[in-house]
């Protein structure tokens, strides 16, 4: 038993394990705890200050900005900016690329992120959490959005924090998928969960039903197919991707969110939620997938584009492609 082995001692015997480290992600990693920590105390406490309800904008995507969503999105960027081992950062909030204030110094790391994923949750205290993915760039160059522009294989860490019953805190940097449990009287994250491996396959799938009058023919009939299998599916939908993801990769199951008639591209963001969690679950031993082609192998076209995801037990993700054929039926 690993009593006492936090987040970062973690990471740093995992950064000392590979040659040629110089432990710069260890250092930006702790930041990041630090950031998350923050947003884990107030989202811990949104029903006691007056923090709940909408800011009154809305996001580059046209949805409703929650105030705590721009907590998040400040709180990281404010955290990161300063520590030297960024050059830039990407958020589902902001329209455009953030460059580090050429008064700090600029490092060989780009970090993507959705700074509170779930917010349609906030208000009724629902499960919500943190997602990011970190890129390799050269320090020298001149920052654009093409850096970013970068197909999910090339991320060098990817990860989320779950602000649930408990805090956890889960990334992979293509060496297993490994989990921490915020330990609030300690105030670090312990390890918890070594290793996670998704089971091959599960008995659970989450879609969004409400849309399946929109649904093109292929979505119809796998779900048609898991709910008269005997192996008895059973349908989980918090409506907060992390959640979700979460809950199917340490029981198994099956996360949709495809294109329909009405969102032809799907929802869901390439860069900010379906390339870390593609990471995560290939790095578990899952699949991610748009029905047709894997996640990590698009290579991006804008920041903000939408794509069809299909991720979660490698053999329910397959089941799920071989029903695509009818997609234009
Ligand atoms: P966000 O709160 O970051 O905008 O993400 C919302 C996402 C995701 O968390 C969830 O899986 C999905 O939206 C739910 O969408 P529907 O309400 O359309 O099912
Ligand atoms: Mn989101
Ligand atoms: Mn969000």
């Amino acid at each position: 038993m690993n009593i006492g082995m936090t987040l970062t001692k973690f990471l740093l015997e995992e950064q000392r394990r590979l040659p040629g480290s110089k432990g710069n992600f260890t250092a930006l990693f702790s930041d990041l705890v630090v950031a998350a920590k923050i947003i884990s105390r107030e989202v811990n406490r949104a029903g006691l200050i007056d923090i709940l309800g909408a800011a009154g904008s809305k996001n580059v995507h046209g949805e409703e900005v929650q105030k705590l969503d721009e907590y998040a999105n400040t709180t990281i960027i404010k955290t990161m900016e300063h520590g030297g081992h960024l050059s830039g950062m990407a958020s589902e909030e902001m329209d455009e690329i953030i460059k580090v204030d050429p008064k700090y110094p600029r490092g060989k790391y780009l970090l993507l992120f959705d700074p509170l994923d779930g917010s349609s949750n906030i208000d009724v205290n629902i499960s919500v959490g943190t997602i990011f993915s970190i890129l390799r760039c050269n320090p020298e160059c001149e920052l654009t959005e093409k850096e970013f522009l970068k197909a999910g294989a090339e991320q060098v860490c990817a990860g989320y924090i779950l602000y649930s019953s408990s805090t956890m805190f889960v990334y992979t940097t293509g060496h297993g998928v490994h989990g921490f449990t915020l330990d609030p009287n300690v105030g670090e994250f312990l390890l918890s969960h070594e290793n996670i491996r998704i089971p091959d396959r599960g008995k659970i799938y989450s879609v969004n039903e409400g849309n399946s009058r929109h649904w093109l023919p292929g979505t119809s009939l796998y779900i048609e197919k898991l709910k008269n299998d005997e192996k008895n599916y059973t349908a989980r939908y918090v409506g907060s991707l992390v959640a979700d993801f979460h809950r199917n990769l340490l029981k198994g199951g099956v996360f949709l969110y495809p294109a329909d008639k009405k969102s032809v591209s799907g929802k869901l963001r390439l860069l900010y939620e379906a390339n870390p969690l593609a990471f995560i679950v290939e790095q578990a031993g899952g699949k991610a997938s748009t029905g047709d082609k894997r996640i990590l192998d698009i290579v991006p076209e804008k920041l903000h584009q939408r794509v069809p995801l299909i991720i979660g037990s490698k053999s329910d993700v397959e089941e799920a492609e071989s029903f695509w054929k009818y997609q234009d039926a």
